[in-house]
């Protein structure tokens, strides 16, 4: 195991540039999620740490050895990419002990590492299977007792789950997060979903265009976003965004663009007349009996959903879900005083997107 330290790394293309400098520290036996949207550069930054594409700018070392210009068989890591790739024409054993094979160990020593693998990943009865008679989320598995059995510093995965459905998705999430307890590698983890990040890791690094908007824990990020695309990216349904400014006449006062007024709970000197964007999570919403400072949204879609009940609601040109406990008698059409929660209010810039609170 091994701590990786990526510091100022940059990547070019020719004239494109797709990483601009990005720093990220990962301690040793931490699992980090790089997460972004698509073309954002993040198998770009894997492929690197992997020693499968050059290094621009800036250093990336594992352990504290500069890898820069080590092959990657010298790297000590071992990759689970998106299609798993296994040799078709090998069984599932013989997938597994391949990279052993390769590096000339011993039988004796190949069998109880692989042995160890097949347990670790429930695989006992598909020993003499070949791909092709396995299913989607088996394979899954195989390709990750191929990179158990090298022992790495280092697990890197590249969205090894997008190939699955939505079921075997959830099951195997829980898999490779338990797998990880017990072995405690270092993983960097790779995916634009952002529910596996939250539930994944120890650590996510949100990526935007080749740079890095905000590194944290997931709860770090969910409940303190550095600015408003981290904010819209984390959390199912997304954070609500209220679009108004400071109230001229007091600092503590948000007026919405759709003529609501509400009050912030904490003042904003110097900010009077400014442009901001509110942002309040679905489940962070009040419903209060009608009342002079609150935000007056109208039902458009009722959910109920057991748990909880969504709400979409209108206000002015903007569109709000809310998610409530309770099960109130409401009706389409009906109008809504909301207010958000103490401490549950965000404040961002509208103009830049950074955070203001
Ligand atoms: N070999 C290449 N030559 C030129 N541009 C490339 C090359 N590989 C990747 N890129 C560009 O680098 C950027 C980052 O690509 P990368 O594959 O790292 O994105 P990603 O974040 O993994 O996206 P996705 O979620 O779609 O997998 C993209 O704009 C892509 O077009
Ligand atoms: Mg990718």
């Amino acid at each position: 195991m091994a701590s990786v330290t990526i510091t100022n790394t940059q990547k070019s293309y020719g004239a494109a540039k797709v990483l601009h400098g990005v720093d990220i520290d990962i301690e040793d036996g931490e699992f980090v999620v790089l997460v972004g949207p698509s073309g954002c550069g993040k198998s770009t930054l894997l492929r690197m740490l992997a020693g499968l594409e050059s290094i621009s700018g800036g250093t990336i070392s594992i352990g504290d050895k500069v890898m820069n210009d080590v092959p990657p068989k010298q790297r000590d890591i071992a990759m689970v990419f998106q299609n798993y790739a296994l040799y078709p024409h090998m069984t599932v054993e013989d997938n597994m002990s391949f990279s052993l094979k390769l590096k000339g160990v011993p039988a004796e020593e190949k069998k109880q590492k692989v042995g160890q693998a097949v347990a670790i990943l429930g695989l006992e009865n598909l020993l003499g299977r070949y791909p092709k008679e396995l299913s989607g989320g088996q394979r899954q598995r195989v390709a990750m007792g191929r990179a158990i059995v090298r022992d790495p510093q280092v697990f890197l995965f590249d969205e090894p789950l997008s190939n699955l459905d939505a079921k075997l998705r959830v099951q195997m999430r829980a898999e490779i997060k338990q797998l990880h307890q017990r072995l405690r590698t270092t993983t960097v983890y790779v995916t634009h979903d952002q529910i596996e990040a939250m539930t994944m890791a120890d650590k996510i690094v949100v990526m935007r265009d080749g740079g890095v908007e905000q590194i944290g824990t997931p709860l770090d990020l969910y409940d303190n976003p550095a600015n408003l695309f981290v904010a819209s990216f984390l959390g199912s349904p997304g954070m609500n965004f209220v679009t108004g400014k400071i109230s001229t006449d007091d600092a503590s006062a948000f007026e919405t663009n759709g003529g609501s007024r509400i009050d912030l709970k904490e003042a904003f000197p110097g900010l009077n007349g400014k442009p901001v964007t509110l942002g309040v999570r679905p489940e962070n919403w009040t419903l209060l009996p009608s009342s002079e400072r609150s935000l007056e949204a109208t039902i458009s879609v009722i959910e109920p959903t057991g748990a909880e009940t969504m709400l979409l609601l209108g206000h002015g040109k903007e569109q709000l879900t809310v998610s409530i406990k309770q099960r109130p008698r409401l009706v389409v059409g009906e109008q809504l005083h909301l207010a958000p929660q103490p401490n549950s209010i965000h404040l961002f810039d509208t103009a830049t997107g950074r955070r203001l609170n």
